[in-house]
């Protein structure tokens, strides 16, 4: 697992994009946790980090309007075709936050 930054440096309901090991990772902060995913849209490979807007439970891909579940990263809407691939998240006691590549 890679630490990928401290679960305080995020505001609830925010979004980032991040590398590791040239991997692209998607991060959502939501109701205090994190949800961490690979940031490539299942559509059409594009990084939803730079282009998203977060409503409610879901996050839209706003390159084409694909819509994924926060919580699972299912596609919920066209033109997704599958959900994006959800990575493991580890938060240890001083909230230092590791992602499973
Ligand atoms: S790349 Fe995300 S909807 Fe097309």
């Amino acid at each position: 697992m890679k630490k990928v930054l401290n679960i305080y440096e995020m505001k609830d309901g925010e979004v980032k994009g991040v590398e590791v090991d040239g991997f692209p990772v998607l991060l959502i902060k939501y109701k205090g946790r994190i949800y961490a995913y690979e940031d490539r849209c299942s559509h059409q490979d594009m990084p939803i980090s730079e282009n998203y807007e977060v409503e409610g439970e879901r996050i839209t891909c706003m390159w084409h309007g694909a819509e994924f579940d926060i919580f699972s990263g299912k596609n919920l809407s066209m033109p997704a075709p599958s959900p994006i691939k959800k990575l493991n998240v580890y938060v240890d006691s001083n909230g230092d936050v590791f992602v499973e590549i």
